[in-house]
């Protein structure tokens, strides 16, 4: 099994989003996915329930509460983690340490970039993060030509934390959220633009 651990300390910033999306993506390939939802706010779980019956099956694990973080069953291929906001400290570490990958999703505004550095300084004081052992990846969700994106991607070059995919802003993703359905399901054959944004992720995490 692989995991993934979608975090960061920033609200709002397209963490669930990410998390169905890749779950639905991991699940149209045929691979057993669990999206677990480590949030109190029960984003995803919300998301798995307003999934139409006869989409790619991805199993529901509540891990709201911090005592059944860990809790998969066995025979899985991917795990998905849905962080809550505002993660840092021992709960942080926690959920990293049931991670092999981790997706920091941000949007281009000044505030997320502070609040995504200093997310991404925290998670280097995690041992298993420093030593390589769970790689993190960086995502622009909400992604819109001009010079606020334009401002982000020089900030992270600067940092070397180039992203490693685009996601742009679109009416259709927080369409397909109230659905319970992602840009890879069999009812979005049309999106394959969507899709098209997903796949330099899906390459990092292959
Ligand atoms: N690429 C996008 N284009 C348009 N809307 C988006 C995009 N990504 C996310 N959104 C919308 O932005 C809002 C916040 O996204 P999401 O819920 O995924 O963030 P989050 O980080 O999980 O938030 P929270 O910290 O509250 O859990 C939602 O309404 C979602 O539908
Ligand atoms: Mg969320």
């Amino acid at each position: 099994m692989r995991s993934v651990l979608v975090a960061n300390a920033k609200g709002g910033v397209g963490k669930t989003t990410t998390a169905t999306t890749l779950a639905g993506a991991f699940a149209a390939q045929g691979a057993r996915v669990a999206l677990a939802d480590a949030d109190r706010q029960r984003s995803s779980l919300r998301w798995l329930s307003l999934r139409p019956a006869g989409e790619a099956a991805i199993e529901t694990l509540d891990w709201s509460r911090a005592s059944e973080i860990g809790e998969a069953p066995k025979g899985l291929d991917w795990l998905v983690i849905d962080a809550p906001g505002s993660l840092k400290g021992a709960r942080a570490e926690t959920l990293a340490a049931e991670a092999d990958l981790i997706v920091t999703p941000l949007a281009p505004s000044p505030i997320d970039l502070r609040a995504t550095l200093k997310f991404l300084s925290q998670l280097d004081e995690i041992k298993r993060i420093r030593k390589g052992k769970a790689v993190v990846h960086l995502t622009v969700m909400r992604a819109r030509k001009g010079r606020a994106l334009d401002a982000l991607e020089a900030a992270l070059a600067e940092a070397g934390r180039a992203p490693v995919a685009r996601i742009a802003d679109r009416a259709a993703y927080v369409d397909l959220a109230g659905r319970g359905l992602g840009a890879f399901d069999r009812a979005t054959r049309a999106h394959a633009a969507l899709r098209a944004e997903w796949a330099p992720l899906l390459a990092k995490l292959a």
